[in-house]
């Protein structure tokens, strides 16, 4: 016989027990998040199984806020920001009694197997499910930051980078006119994928992130230096967990005499329609989970990486640092 995708789809749903996958959104929104709900209910009504979406991340789950979704449930989301199914933080679900109610919650929907779309602290979730209690759970990942392992993007990374970039640019055209130093604040807590990005890319002269221990007072000698052969305007980007922008901007002032002002991007980087990208790795992955599910690969996160799907477990996907620090360092410094 010869096997077309339609007969593979038909023998996954046979051999799969998965008769009825969940789905939530957890921790900081991205773009793309909706259209990563859109693949993983559209592809699993596909191969038999049906679908609930959980409101409100784990949240949803501690609480019994569980809804049905169908193919129309997720018709003209693929272009929107945000997430439908809305999405928090939950601390209560990190404790023993949460996450009881959690597993409570999700017998009594009859609920199989768990999409969880988030970051670091999700799949710290999403991982506690399936080691304590065997849950089957897949990870897709969906967080601004791009901090997470075996994947080269995450979901609402590139959306959020352009928004910064675009505002940056703006805030160029007033530092060259009014002769004037900027630092600009951007997203990540631990990560500085997105402080890298927008510094290359907007040809700042420096960058703040976690990863790497600042020299400050080179900063104000290349000021003091660039100001004696005429150039006035600099661009300072700084990661929110590697400073923050008002007491750079002060002591810039101080030190160096010269006038200068901040600015914290803050959550318009979150939002905003998804990029192409973003919209494009998000069905990828939310296919790819629901067949980790459907063939019985659990406790796993799923990714992109040289354009391949990647599978890796998630203990081991939870964080890491996607910056490739000296080579943009290099770039920023030499490109001047
Ligand atoms: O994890 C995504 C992120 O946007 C981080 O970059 C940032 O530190 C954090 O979320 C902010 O979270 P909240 O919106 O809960 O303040």
């Amino acid at each position: 016989m010869v096997l077309t995708s339609q007969n593979i789809i038909v023998i996954n749903m046979i051999k799969s027990r998965m008769k009825r996958i969940g789905v939530l959104t957890s921790g900081g929104d991205g773009a793309g998040m909706n259209a990563a709900i859109r693949s993983v209910v559209r592809s699993a009504l596909l191969q038999g199984a049906e679908v609930r979406g959980v409101m409100r991340g784990f949240y949803g789950l501690v609480e019994d806020d569980i809804i049905s979704l169908n193919h129309r449930s997720v018709a003209n989301i693929i272009s929107r920001g945000g997430t439908f199914l809305k999405t928090s933080r939950c601390p209560e679900f990190q404790t023993r009694a949460g996450m009881a109610k959690a597993v409570a919650t999700l017998k009594r929907h009859e609920i199989d197997g768990l999409v969880v779309i988030g970051g670091n602290g999700s799949y710290a979730g999403a991982y506690e499910l399936f080691k304590r209690f065997r849950f089957p759970v897949v990870g897709v990942p969906g967080t601004i930051d791009n901090d997470l392992y075996g994947t080269d993007q995450t979901i609402g990374c590139h959306t959020a980078v352009n928004t910064a970039l675009d505002a940056i640019d703006k805030i160029r055209d007033t530092a060259h006119s009014m002769e004037r130093i900027f630092v600009i604040e951007v997203m990540g807590r631990d990560s500085g994928y997105i402080a890298m990005q927008v510094a290359l890319g907007s040809g700042a002269e420096d960058v703040i992130i976690p990863e790497r221990k600042f020299n400050y007072q080179a900063m104000y000698e290349e000021i003091k230096r660039g100001h004696k052969k005429g150039k006035i305007s600099w661009m300072i980007i700084v990661a929110e967990g590697a400073g923050k922008a008002h007491e750079v901007a002060e002591k810039v002032t101080k030190v160096t005499g010269f006038e200068s002002r901040y600015i914290v991007l803050g959550h318009i980087q979150r939002g905003g329609t998804p990029t192409a990208p973003d919209r494009v790795l998000a069905t990828r992955l939310g296919a790819a989970a629901v067949d980790c599910l459907l063939k019985g690969r659990y406790g796993k996160a799923v990714g992109i990486l040289q354009n391949k799907i990647n599978v890796v477990d998630l203990q081991q996907a939870c964080a890491t640092s996607n910056v490739p620090i000296n080579e943009y360092c290099r770039l920023i410094k030499n490109l001047i």
